[in-house]
């Protein structure tokens, strides 16, 4: 199975956990602002990390969300998450 996870990250906390998901997958993490995110082949699997910052996401985050297709990957995961 194709995977391709790719994050986007202010502080670190977001890359540490794909870079993690990704290793367990035998997949390589991909920052949104790496070229490279954005040029791939279509995957079977993409899972896509960022966090919330003031109750949103990052603007590269949504470039990157808007840059894909209904074919860049036959199935899609993304997460936020909630931090106290
Ligand atoms: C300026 C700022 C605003 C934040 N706003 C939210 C928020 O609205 N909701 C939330 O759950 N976490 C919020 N957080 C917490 C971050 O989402 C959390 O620290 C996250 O792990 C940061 O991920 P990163 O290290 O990948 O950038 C905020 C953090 C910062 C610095």
């Amino acid at each position: 199975m194709n995977i391709a996870v790719r994050y986007c990250s202010r502080s670190g906390n977001t890359k540490a956990a794909a870079e993690a998901i990704a290793e367990e997958l035998g997949a390589k993490a991909l920052s949104v602002d790496d070229p490279a995110a954005l040029t791939g082949e279509p995957v079977d699997l993409l899972i896509v990390g960022g966090a919330l910052y003031a109750y949103g996401i990052d603007e590269r985050l949504k470039a990157y969300l808007s840059s894909l297709t209904k074919d860049s990957a036959k199935q899609a995961c993304r997460s936020t998450r909630w931090t106290l």
